[in-house]
């Protein structure tokens, strides 16, 4: 690219973006949309799904998660235990793993430890906001290692009860295939997405913590999503059941003050940050430190971000403006790489909106 082409480029990204109601078609992609019925038994109602998929590349990205993220003695330990732990854990998330692996014709043990192993390692840049006129915004930022792989395997599903539409999640489908959730989860009434604490010790404490029967952080989102009657009942079981790891929950709503961060220690809440726009708290950003301490030099992704926002002002807050806040994408750590974006707003369910970053 010549060097006024590259000139050119700042300044006109954010018009195209703004252009319109949606997205413009200069954007990233979209991921693939999937629907998932609650109506069919757990063990199947992933096949279909899994069936538009290079099955040789699932089980690629499921060997390199693993090999990449699971300490060798979790993996030895696992293959010990896995068949005692499926006979307590939860349905239908026991069962809906068991059904993808056999499809896969992987082990058990290794379709449970993906899905624990993204629960470990996800960073993310949660953003909950209410503009000038009361409604409620949500945008995201999923950065995660191996993001070529996961790129190609990010999908919306969209899970149907009764036939009728209930709600969207984002997941890996590598995850997925191990139900790893992909930390969003839109809902006719709620949008929820979840950050992963920085703890230490996560392996010991995590499988320590599922022998007493608590549960992953993306499994109290699904079963809280299938049986949400309305926000407060829906932050009230995020903040108080048993996880198996520390979390940041973000909640949205669909009325006025209807934001908060929750931040999870396994046994209950550790700390509750509701939107306070009454008194200038119009947004709230989590990224993977709790909200109360200064962010880390290394990795302060909040500073950018809460620029950006005062920098947008409450007025013009909107979907396409909050993409573009969210993408303010500074050197992130490491190896880990914005994998996708999403945005949305619970009132608005249609305008959800993912796009995949940096594909290749
Ligand atoms: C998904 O479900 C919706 C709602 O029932 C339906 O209208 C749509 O055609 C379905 N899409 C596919 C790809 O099956
Ligand atoms: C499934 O995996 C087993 C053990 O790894 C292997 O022996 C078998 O051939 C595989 N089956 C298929 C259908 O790929
Ligand atoms: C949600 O409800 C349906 C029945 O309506 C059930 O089959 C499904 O397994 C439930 N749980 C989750 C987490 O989806
Ligand atoms: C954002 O705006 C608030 C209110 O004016 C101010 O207190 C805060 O320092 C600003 N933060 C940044 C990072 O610019």
């Amino acid at each position: 690219m010549r060097a006024a082409d590259r000139k050119a480029r700042p300044g006109l990204l954010p018009l195209l973006l703004l252009a319109g109601t949606g997205l413009s078609a200069a954007s990233p992609p979209a991921a693939p949309r999937f629907n998932v019925s609650l109506d069919a038994a757990p063990e199947l109602r992933w096949l279909p799904m899994l069936r538009h998929y290079d099955l040789d590349l699932v089980r690629a990205a499921v060997a390199q998660v693993i090999g990449d993220r699971v300490p060798r003695w979790v993996h030895v330990l696992m293959g010990k235990v896995v068949l005692e732990l499926e006979r307590f854990l939860p349905q239908p998330f026991t069962g809906e793993i068991r059904g993808m692996c056999d499809f896969l014709n992987l082990s058990l043990a290794d379709c449970l430890l993906v899905n624990l192993a993204y629960e470990s390692s996800a960073f993310c840049t949660s953003i909950v906001a209410q503009d000038s006129r009361g409604h409620i915004y949500h945008g995201r930022n999923l950065d995660y290692p191996f993001g070529n792989i996961l790129r190609k395997l990010t999908v919306d599903v969209q899970f149907l009860k009764n036939g009728e539409y209930l709600s969207i999640y984002i997941y890996f489908l590598a995850k997925i295939t191990y139900l790893l959730h992909v930390c969003i989860y839109t809902h006719t009434y709620i949008t929820y997405i979840l950050n992963l604490a920085d703890k230490g010790w996560w392996w010991e404490n995590a499988i320590a913590a599922l022998f007493r029967r608590h549960i992953p952080v993306s499994w109290l989102i699904r079963a809280t999503l299938n049986e949400s009657e309305n926000f407060e009942a829906a932050v009230a079981r995020l903040a108080k059941i048993p996880l198996i790891a520390d979390v940041y929950y973000i909640v949205g709503g669909t009325s006025p003050q209807e934001g908060v961060v929750i931040t999870r220690n396994r046994d209950g809440p550790a700390d509750i940050w509701p939107l306070d726009p009454l008194n200038g708290g119009w947004f709230r950003v989590e990224t993977n430190y709790d909200h109360w301490q200064p962010a880390p030099k290394q990795d302060d992704r909040r500073t950018p971000a809460i620029k950006a926002l005062n920098a947008t002002g409450q007025a013009n807050l909107n979907l396409e403006t909050l993409f573009q806040v969210t993408c303010v994408c500074p050197a992130y750590p490491g190896y880990f790489l914005t994998v996708y974006t999403t945005v949305m707003s619970a009132s608005n369910p249609e305008k959800y909106t993912t796009r995949i970053r940096n594909p290749r």
